[in-house]
């Protein structure tokens, strides 16, 4: 079997944990809870449980794959031969699979709309079961192709084309944003702190979007990890992700909200801020000058994609890398195999909104939580503590002072913010 593949630097593992990361939930989650949250005072929540909570969960799965150098079952099989763990790994293999079912679908969408931009003909938001299929298979297919060219001159190529670019499309599109008459209310919306919002619920909420946004709990982290070179300072890297993916976030807001409110329109949350909200923003602005409408939109769905893109890379690498290992099928043939096996998946979600609103459900709330559970009782209670030190300090070269903090965060707070998670979204 050819070398096992490793990013090439330190950037390129931040490009592509960036590339998880940033995806959708930026756009349509993040932006809309710090409005209804309390603004600023929001955000500084979000950071405390990203930093303090959701990161140790990440560390944890980190420590999974960069000590295995394996996909997320091979993984297990090499830490917890024949026990009770393996579930951790096909648990972690199984839920990007059905997650992609149905995030590609979006993707899709995203592509139907990047493709009205240029006439700025957005139709009501009611995507027909035969049209969201062929843009799925479209916005699968060009995933599945960048999986096939392989860690590097995939993944790692595609990441450190598109976070750069990513971050210079929505500066732009927020400085047009801002820019419009009006925006100064959306502004209002993002930063005024509002102490009264301040409740439990708020921080279960920065909590689960933290915990989102960092991919956690489906195997992607350990994955992506086990292409990390033993060199590498993983807790580093997993700073500099978590910075760009907030930042990222707090940058949607500013593209999106001004605009929303410069439009007179109310904001919401889910696909319909994105996909509906949006284009009405678009095409209102379009008679002025139609074709600074349709460039705007054109940029904003652009980013869209390429946001989600790179994360359906990460959630189809995933099963790609347990097919070629474990079962030493081709990397080409894997990506047939895993993008045929998602589109068969996901045929109900396209064609059922209910079945979509399910999937979703379930496994955001269940699988991810789940998984992300047994991720950190077993790296912070099952394996020895000097391994995991030894993971985390590079063999004691760094973070020697802050990996007690770190092993306590990932000991005792993680599990407890993930049963928070998993409790407020059944609240
Ligand atoms: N982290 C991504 C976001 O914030 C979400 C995601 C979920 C990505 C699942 C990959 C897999 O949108």
């Amino acid at each position: 079997m050819a070398k096992r593949e490793s990013f090439g630097s330190r950037a390129a593992v931040i490009m592509a944990m960036a590339g998880t990361a940033i995806g959708l939930g930026n756009f349509w989650r993040f932006p809309y809870m710090v409005g209804e949250y309390g603004g600023a005072l929001f955000i500084l929540i979000y950071i405390f449980c990203a930093f303090l909570m959701s990161l140790p969960i990440f560390f944890a799965e980190s420590v999974i794959g960069r000590r295995t150098r394996a996909n997320a079952i091979g993984a297990m099989k090499k830490l917890a031969p024949h026990s009770f763990w393996q579930v951790l790994g096909w648990l972690s293999v199984l839920t990007p699979t059905i997650i992609v079912s149905y995030y590609s679908i979006v993707g899709g969408w995203s592509v139907q709309y990047f493709a009205e931009s240029f006439g700025l003909r957005f139709g009501e938001f009611d995507p027909d079961g035969w049209t969201a299929l062929g843009f799925n298979v479209i916005f699968l297919a060009l995933s599945c192709m960048i999986v096939a060219f392989g860690v590097n001159a995939g993944i790692e190529k595609f990441s450190k084309l598109s976070i750069p670019l990513l971050f210079c499309l929505i500066v732009i599109i927020a400085i047009y944003s801002l820019n419009m008459p009006g925006a100064k209310e959306g502004v209002q919306y993002l930063v005024k702190p509002d102490l009264s919002k301040f409740n439990g619920r708020m921080v279960a909420s920065a909590l689960g979007q933290s915990f989102y946004s960092l991919s956690l709990g489906m195997g992607i982290i350990i994955t992506y990890s086990s292409y990390v070179s033993k060199e590498e300072d993983i807790v580093s890297s997993g700073v500099g992700t978590a910075v760009a993916d907030t930042l990222f976030a707090i940058l949607a807001g500013f593209a999106i909200m001004p605009a929303v409110f410069a439009a007179g329109i109310e904001p919401s949350a889910g696909p319909g801020l994105i996909f509906q909200t949006l284009p009405h923003v678009f095409s209102a602005m379009a008679p002025s000058a139609s074709w600074v409408g349709s460039a705007i939109a054109a940029l904003f769905f652009l980013s869209v994609i390429v946001a989600a893109m790179t994360s359906s890379v990460s959630l189809i690498e995933v099963g790609v890398a347990f097919l070629v290992e474990e079962l030493k099928i081709s990397r080409s043939l894997a990506c047939l195999l895993t993008s045929f096996i998602v589109l068969v998946l996901g045929l109900a979600s396209v064609f059922s909104s209910k079945i979509f609103g399910l999937v979703d459900a379930f496994s955001s709330n269940v699988l991810l939580t789940f998984g992300a559970l047994l991720a950190v009782l077993f790296v912070g209670w099952k394996m020895k503590r000097e391994d995991v030190q030894d993971e985390l300090t590079n063999g004691g070269t760094a973070n020697r002072r802050s990996f007690k903090v770190i092993y306590f965060l990932l000991r005792y707070i993680a599990p407890i913010a993930i049963i928070v998670i998993f409790v407020s979204n059944f609240i």
